[in-house]
């Protein structure tokens, strides 16, 4: 199989069980499928984003997702609230990828921070985000159940665009090129 630069798409509802697979395998207390639903036809404030890439195979020509990022746009605020990239696709730049694409779209609807709550022990996503340029706010206690954990809370206010060098690893927006050397 050879990999391709992956892109970044809105995600669409004939998407959700794939979504739903990629959700369950992350984490361990998923949302549901009438969760994701709700956030990919009818919250007005979320918007869904998808990481595929095309499996170049004779048997298979579909594009496969190998991460998304759920996250809501309220006014001045974009709030991060689901993120997960396929273990096998992780380290490449995916991640960081689809949280760098909400940002650009919160920037250009005028929201000027950008919060989320993550796992305290979650280590590569709060490597993530430190490395895009959140900081730890504050944390809430045993917010999380299964297992039971605190909450570390993040911001980024004001809301900007770090422009970071990491490796060289191409994708596209809805079809543009991109490349993170540029985020
Ligand atoms: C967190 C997660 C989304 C990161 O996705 P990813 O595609 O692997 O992240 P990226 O490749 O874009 O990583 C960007 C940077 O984040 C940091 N990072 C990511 N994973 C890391 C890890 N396991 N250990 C240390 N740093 C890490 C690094 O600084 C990395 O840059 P580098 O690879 O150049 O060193 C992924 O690990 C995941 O899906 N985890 C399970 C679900 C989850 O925890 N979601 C977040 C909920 S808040």
């Amino acid at each position: 199989m050879v990999l391709s630069e992956f892109q970044i798409v809105p995600a669409t509802p004939d998407m959700l069980p794939d979504i739903l697979t990629l959700e369950e395998a992350c984490f361990s207390s998923p949302w549901t499928r009438k969760m994701l639903e709700v956030e990919l036809t009818s919250n007005q404030f979320a918007h869904f984003l998808v990481a595929r890439h095309q499996e170049e195979s004779a048997t298979q020509a579909e594009p496969t997702i190998i991460g998304y990022h759920c996250f809501w746009i309220v006014f001045e605020e974009l709030r991060l609230m689901n993120l997960a990239v396929r273990e096998s696709m992780r380290r490449r730049g995916v991640g960081r990828a689809l949280v760098t694409e909400a940002l650009r779209l919160g920037l250009e609807q005028a929201a000027t921070r950008a919060v989320l709550e993550v796992r305290a022990s979650n280590n590569p996503a709060r490597s993530l985000y430190t490395r895009i340029g959140f900081v730890q706010i504050s944390s809430r206690a045993h917010y999380y159940t299964n297992p039971v954990e605190d909450a570390v809370l993040m911001e980024m206010n004001p809301l900007v665009i770090s422009s970071g060098r990491q490796r060289d690893r191409g994708f596209t927006l809805g079809g543009e090129s991109a490349s993170t050397d540029l985020l």
